[in-house]
């Protein structure tokens, strides 16, 4: 295979290699990748993560494993195992339903690894289209609230959301970027605040409870956040806490935009109340843990409730900035999601 090199992602010597996410930005450990049994922990304790990074890691993963000889039994179970690892971002399943097209064919040990670069090369132009078009929905002077990660780690290219702030200040639009920390796992705390300080993009972090106090002064203009899953009435799942986000922005009359590709959407998926939300260890929410060590300071028997995304209802979103362009409020009530998207 094609060797790869994005910021969390690479195929070297057609051996793959994964950025352990949980160790950043104290620690940049890179694993190599052998099997699915390692994948899909690595997916489930987030050292790999984001929506389109999961999709792509494992959809590599098997075009290596076929190039290997892995039979089609195999691989077929592969596949299966890998659909399981995380349940919420429905780029896993769409990106896998591709490899399983390849899988079906007659020289499927050489088209799985065609596939799967063919889906890192689209995910790339992906992010560089929404970029594009998310932009143009920034006004000069903009100060920015985005939420999790949504930039190069979370995917092959520059990003969702953090791509569209990342094209914005490149035009010199962007006055200020508020990163929220995002609890429990901290994904804009430690992953965020680190890709925009290799960017050299200023940034400012705040806890996620900060806000509502910081738009109620007016120093929020929009907010930009990724998503999970997009169903086929507009509702969108991503990171817990976006949701709070989107409320506080219609309470204050900020719009508030996800940015994702069309990988991201789901037509056969009615609405947010079908959306399956992943539920997590409590450890996660009764201390912290990750490069930097870790802590816990609940008490033992704390009963914790942990979902690891929420759904922001159609209804608090301003618009949709997908690649094939801006999706409005106007067109998600005639129906645009509940046909599948064409790039
Ligand atoms: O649990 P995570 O860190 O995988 O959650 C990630 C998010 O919710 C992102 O906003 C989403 O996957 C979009 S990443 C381009």
């Amino acid at each position: 295979m094609q060797n790869i090199n994005a910021t969390s992602l690479r195929v070297l010597d057609n051996r793959l290699w994964i950025l352990d996410q949980q160790a950043l930005p104290q620690q940049k450990n890179w694993y190599r990748v052998t099997t699915v049994h390692e994948l899909i922990d690595h997916v489930r304790t987030l050292r790999v993560r984001g929506a389109p990074l999961i999709g792509l890691t494992a959809s590599l993963l098997l075009g290596l494993l076929a190039e290997q000889g892995m039979s089609r039994t195999e691989l077929l179970s592969a596949l299966a195992q890998l659909l399981a690892a995380r349940p919420t971002a429905v780029n896993l399943m769409n990106n896998l339903a591709r490899m399983g097209e390849a899988l079906a064919t007659a020289d499927y040990s050489d088209a799985m690894g065609r596939e799967a670069l063919r889906l890192v090369e689209e995910d790339r132009a992906l992010c560089e289209a929404i970029a594009g078009h998310g932009a143009t929905l920034v006004s000069p002077g903009s100060r920015l609230l985005t939420h999790c990660n949504t930039g190069g780690l979370a995917t092959a290219g520059i990003g969702t959301a953090l791509g569209v702030i990342r094209r914005a200040h490149r035009q010199g639009k962007v006055k200020q970027v508020w990163v929220g920390e995002t609890r429990p796992l901290l994904q804009g705390g430690r992953l965020t605040a680190w890709e925009l300080g290799e960017l050299s993009i200023p940034y400012t972090l705040i806890c996620d409870s900060m806000a509502a106090g910081l738009m109620a002064r007016g120093e929020v203009d929009a907010v930009w956040a990724g998503a999970d899953r997009i169903a086929a009435n507009g509702d969108v799942a991503n990171k817990i806490g976006t949701y709070g986000l989107a409320v506080l922005a219609h309470y204050h009359g900020v719009p508030f935009y996800v940015a994702a590709p069309h990988t991201t959407h789901d037509a056969a998926c009615a609405d947010g109340d079908r959306i399956p939300i992943e539920q997590r260890d409590a450890g996660e929410v009764t201390g912290v843990s990750g490069g930097f060590g870790s802590c816990r300071w609940a008490p033992e028997d704390a009963e914790v409730y942990n979902p690891a995304f929420d759904v922001t209802p159609a209804s608090l979103i301003s618009a949709w900035v997908l690649d094939s362009g801006v999706i409005t409020t106007g067109q998600v009530a005639a129906g645009v999601f509940r046909r599948p998207l064409v790039s």
